[in-house]
C-alpha cells in the first residue's frame, strides 16, 4: 500500500508535518497488524516551485501539458496517480487554507474539469492554533470531492503556534489512531467502491454539464473517451453503491444542475 502524504505548510517541521508522521505512525501499525507492506512519501508544497496560475485557461482548452509554468506541478500529479491514499494537510490561515496550498489547489483546477482521482481514498486535514478550521475544510472537500477521491474523513486539530510532537500526541491519541485505522482500512476496503450520496451526485451533476457541451473541447473528450457521457454510467467507476442511494442522488443532480452549471 502506497500512501502519499501531501504537507500545504511552509514549516517542514511546524504543527501539520507532526499531525502528518503521527498519523504515519499509526499507519504502519495497522500494516503490520495486517501483514501489508506500507510505501510513505511526504511532499512539501512549500519547498517545490509551483508558480502562480495566470488563469491563461491553457489547461482546460488544450491540457496541463500545455501549461506555460514549467514548474513541479506535473510532478506531483505523478506522484498522487502512483499512490492508493492520500493524506492532504495544510495549516489555516485567516480561517482557510494557507496561501501555498491555495495556489495548488488553483493550479489543479484542470482536474474539476477531467477528474482523475475516482479510485483513491484521501484524508483532508487542516491544523490551526485556536480558531475554526471548518472553512479550511470546506475549501479542500468541494475541491478534492470533484477530482473524483473518495473523501475517507476530514478533521481539524487546534495546535497553537507551534505544538511539540509528543504534546500533540498525546493531546490528540485517540483522533490520530481512529484516522489512521479509518484510513488503512478505507484503502484495504476498497471503500472507494461505495461512493457517497455526495459523490454520487457531484458526478451526475458534472455528467450533464458535459452532455450539454458537446464541442471539440479537450475536456468534451475526455468525458466522452472515458464513457461517462453515457446516461446509464452514475459514477467514474464501477461501483456498488446502494440503487436507491444512486436513484436520489441522480435525481438531486439533476434538479441541481442547470442551477450550478
Ligand atoms: C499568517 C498566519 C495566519 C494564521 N491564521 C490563523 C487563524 O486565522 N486562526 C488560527 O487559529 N490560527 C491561525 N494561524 C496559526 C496556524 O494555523 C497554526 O499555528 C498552524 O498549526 C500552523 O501550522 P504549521 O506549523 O504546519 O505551519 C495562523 C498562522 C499564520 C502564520
Amino acid at each position: 500500500m502506497k500512501i502519499l502524504a501531501i504537507n500545504g505548510s511552509y514549516r517542514t517541521n511546524g504543527n501539520t508535518a507532526r499531525v502528518i508522521s503521527l498519523i504515519i505512525d499509526q499507519l504502519y501499525v495497522e500494516a503490520n497488524r495486517f501483514g501489508e507492506t506500507l510505501g510513505f512519501e511526504m511532499v512539501d508544497l512549500g519547498k517545490l516551485d509551483i508558480q502562480f496560475c495566470h488563469g491563461c485557461r491553457i489547461c482546460f482548452n488544450r491540457g496541463e501539458e500545455h501549461c506555460p509554468l514549467k514548474d513541479d506541478l506535473l510532478a506531483i500529479k505523478i506522484k498522487i496517480k502512483e499512490a492508493d491514499g492520500i493524506i492532504i494537510a495544510a495549516p489555516t490561515y485567516v480561517n482557510d487554507v494557507n496561501g501555498i496550498t491555495k495556489n495548488w489547489i488553483d493550479r489543479m483546477a484542470h482536474v474539476c474539469h477531467r477528474p482523475e482521482y475516482a479510485g483513491k481514498c484521501v484524508y483532508l486535514l487542516a491544523t490551526v492554533a485556536d480558531g475554526p478550521t471548518s472553512h479550511a475544510l470546506m475549501t479542500f472537500n468541494m475541491a478534492l470531492r470533484t477530482w473524483g477521491f473518495y473523501l475517507v474523513g476530514q478533521t481539524g486539530l487546534k495546535t497553537g503556534a507551534l505544538m511539540k510532537r509528543q504534546e500533540i500526541q498525546s493531546r490528540y491519541e485517540n483522533q490520530i489512531k481512529k484516522i489512521g485505522r479509518k484510513l488503512f482500512l478505507s484503502i484495504a476496503e476498497k471503500k472507494f467502491t461505495q461512493p457517497s450520496f455526495l459523490s454520487l451526485m457531484t458526478f451526475c451533476i458534472q455528467q450533464r454539464a458535459w452532455q450539454r457541451h458537446i464541442d471539440d473541447s479537450v475536456d468534451y473528450h475526455y468525458w466522452k473517451n472515458q464513457g461517462w457521457l453515457d446516461a446509464r454510467q452514475s459514477f467514474y467507476i464501477p461501483h456498488h453503491a446502494n440503487i436507491i442511494k444512486v436513484w436520489g442522488a441522480r435525481l438531486a443532480g439533476s434538479l441541481l444542475a442547470p442551477l450550478v452549471s
